[in-house]
């Protein structure tokens, strides 16, 4: 079987994100599976711009260089576990500038989560679900949510609870099951 490429997009990009010490043990727990091959990818990194191009991404044909190096990275994905936070009982203002940045390239593949915050990111969760539906991504109900993420982010690790780990592996098996599917289904086979 063909591994599934399953992006991990790390969502936060201020200086001292729990954000990142989580996306780097989600990488480490995932990246041996059998069903992914997994890539940490950091808004930080890429470093978009406020969206201010002409053209909306729903309408296609892409002109700007970065925007079509955006594309292309997330249309190498067939699934996608993004780790937010939760601002303002939303998600971040950079997420949501990546997510508007392409349109297609999010098109008919899966996604889970890994949040945090005060109620366990439940809030910012439920606000991606939303506009994941307008992105035509598939939005899973199995989420990782994590309290007290303060207290668990040591320096630069984070250190699960069982239930986090637990909840991981659900949100891994869950990844692969959409993932396959809709890789089927995309690819227009039965
Ligand atoms: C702008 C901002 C808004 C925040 N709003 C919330 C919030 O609504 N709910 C919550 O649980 N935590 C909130 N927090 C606390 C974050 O959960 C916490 O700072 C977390 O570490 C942010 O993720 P990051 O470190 O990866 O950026 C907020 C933090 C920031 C910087």
């Amino acid at each position: 079987m063909q591994k599934l490429k399953l992006h991990i997009i790390v969502g936060s990009v201020r200086e001292k994100r729990s954000s990142w010490p989580i996306a780097q043990w989600a990488y480490e727990k995932l990246k041996d599976k059998a069903e992914f091959s997994v890539e940490l990818v950091d808004l930080k990194t890429w470093a978009l711009p406020f969206f201010a191009l002409a053209k909306p991404p729903a309408m296609g044909g892409y002109e700007d260089p970065l925007q079509k190096k955006w594309a292309q990275k997330v249309a190498e994905a067939d699934a996608y576990l993004f780790v937010t936070p939760e601002y303002n009982h939303g998600y971040s203002a950079v997420f949501k500038n990546a997510l508007d940045y392409v349109f297609a390239e999010w098109g008919r593949k899966p996604a889970s989560y890994v949040t945090f915050g005060s109620v366990g990111g439940a809030r910012s969760v439920e606000q991606l679900r939303q506009v994941l539906v307008e992105l035509q991504v598939a939005p899973l109900r199995s989420a990782v949510h994590i309290t007290n993420h303060f207290e668990k982010v040591k320096g630069d690790r984070f250190v699960p609870e069982e239930k986090e780990s637990n909840a991981l592996e659900d949100v891994a098996k869950d990844l692969a099951w959409w993932g396959e599917a809709l890789r089927t289904a995309r690819s227009g086979k039965k």
